[in-house]
């Protein structure tokens, strides 16, 4: 099994930003946290991360062959972006969103996720620990 982790806007600066709301954690500590989640479980995992639109649209069509799953926290382009809508939306392979705030408890702009709309499902509000919680719910997806 083989699977793609995406990172979107702004994601980048996590550790420096917002730290009440996004923690301390930065993006390179979880990505080897989740990165040592699957080794343990024998997964490999590539990950990906951009600012811009387009890029996430290219490395998600232009890569999807290689994976089994993504899982993806689009950041604020999840709320908006029908471009990523439509690009998840010709996948065969699921997409599993992760938000590391809960959203829904959030300002009312982001109760939309456009992108969690053509995705299996949707982690939010646990933190860095929803990667690890989409890493096990894609291992039950895949493995039935
Ligand atoms: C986020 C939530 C989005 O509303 C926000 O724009 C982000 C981060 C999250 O992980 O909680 O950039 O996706």
């Amino acid at each position: 099994m083989k699977i793609l982790v995406v990172n979107g806007v702004n994601l980048n600066m996590l550790g420096q930003r917002e730290p009440e709301i996004y923690g301390t954690e930065t993006l390179k500590d979880i990505e080897e946290s989740v990165k040592k989640h699957c080794n343990n479980k024998g997964i490999d995992v590539d990950f990906y991360q951009s600012n811009v639109e387009g890029e996430l649209v290219d490395c998600i069509l232009y890569e999807k062959d290689r994976y089994d799953g993504i899982i993806a926290n689009f950041g604020a382009y999840s709320h908006y972006s029908l471009a990523l809508h439509d690009c998840l939306s010709m996948l065969k392979i699921p997409v599993i969103e992760v938000h590391l705030s809960n959203v829904h408890a959030r300002e009312e702009y982001r109760h939309k996720l456009l992108t969690g709309s053509v995705s299996k499902g949707i982690i939010c509000g646990f933190g860095s620990y929803g990667y690890i919680m989409a890493v096990n719910a894609m291992e039950n997806t895949l493995n039935g």
